[in-house]
């Protein structure tokens, strides 16, 4: 697949090729992202962040993934601080955006708006979400994050098994992820939700015509036994339409320790998109997996980063060029004590 100036609006877009091409300039973006090196590869470059939905993750490191490439980040946060509040229309907002920066990422509550401001826009234009529809870059780290954690155990994503289990009706970086596991060979999907919050059939068909073994579960016993990957996902409660109706779904699925040891396998490694839902009324993903090993959410979210600016790197097309510009930091190797300590 072809990056270079190109809208990133849905996973659809993507290939096994254009995968590994991603995944191979986001490993080479980790000295950048750990702050061993410099690069100002993106100088005088201005990205767009318009989040019309709430978010931190996904704004914060399309940010920080822009700023580590030198460029400049320009911000608008919610509907209502922006003229779409005054009735003006995504057309004439990508119109007018498009003059302002080279690049825009931009979430919006509604499917399809994304691609219908892409439309409009005279520069690319990368998908931040959009409604329940997708969430391409989140689902693009998933997979990163996951053939990471498969590697540190000797294996590959072609074999996979693994279990996404929650709200799977709205769950956009759900949808992205099985879309790209179609991608790859021989993968076991098991399905777990509750009967009135099931995975879109078309991706669930999608599925089968990769010819992976899918099952769909209402229980968590049984759906979570023999996984590489356990996938949480919290219950979307900005899609419905009140929240009494979202919590008659909070709470259904609640992985904690004691599960996790009666029904995993020792080496299953658990990830969430976030943001974990931490209310009592929740729980999905409970704060006792903090201490274990094979919580992955927060190498999930140091993922994010990489995959993002190596997006970026190839989108705007300075791949090539940012080793040549790449500075050693000076705090880094002047000091026998870095400032600051990563742990990945
Ligand atoms: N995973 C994710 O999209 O998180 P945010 O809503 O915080 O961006």
């Amino acid at each position: 697949m072809e990056f270079v100036g190109k809208h990133i609006l849905t996973v659809d877009q993507m290939d096994r090729e254009g995968i590994e091409v991603l995944f191979d300039v986001a490993d080479q973006m980790v000295p950048y992202a750990t702050r061993r090196m410099t690069t100002r590869v993106l100088e005088g470059a201005v990205l767009s962040n318009m989040f019309f939905e709430p978010s931190t993750r996904t704004r914060v490191s399309f940010g920080s993934a822009f700023n580590l490439l030198g460029g400049h980040v320009q911000e608008t946060t919610g509907i209502e601080s922006s003229s779409l509040a005054k009735g003006e229309s995504l057309h004439d907002t990508a119109r007018v955006l498009s003059g302002y920066s080279d690049v825009v990422v931009m979430r919006h509550p509604d499917a399809g708006s994304v691609a219908e401001f892409a439309e409009a826009s005279r520069v690319p234009v990368i998908n931040g979400g959009d409604g329940a529809n997708e969430h391409p870059s989140q689902a693009l780290l998933d997979l990163y994050t996951i053939r990471r954690e498969l590697a540190a155990q000797s294996r590959d994503v072609d074999g996979l098994r693994i279990a996404l289990m929650g709200d799977l009706k709205y769950g956009r970086a759900v949808h992205s992820l099985l879309k790209l596991l179609t991608l790859f060979d021989r993968v076991e999907v098991h399905l777990v939700s509750p009967p009135d919050l099931p995975a879109p059939p078309e991706l669930v068909e999608g599925l089968k015509a990769a010819k992976h073994v899918v099952a769909e579960h209402h229980e968590m016993a049984g759906g979570i036994d023999h996984v590489d990957i356990v996938y949480v996902t919290r219950t979307q409660v900005e899609r419905y339409e009140s929240s009494a109706e979202a919590d008659r779904y909070r709470g259904l699925f609640r992985l904690n320790q004691a599960i996790y040891t009666e029904h995993c396998e020792p080496h299953t490694v658990i990830m969430h998109p976030l943001p974990r839902d931490s209310s009592d009324a929740a729980q999905e993903l409970d704060v006792d997996l903090n201490q274990n090993p094979n919580l992955a959410i927060f190498r999930q979210t140091d993922n994010g980063v990489v995959v993002r600016m190596a997006l970026f790197a190839l989108v705007l097309d300075v791949v090539d060029y940012v080793h040549e510009d790449a500075r050693p930091v000076r705090w880094y190797t002047d000091k026998r004590t870095p400032v600051r300590h990563r742990s990945t």
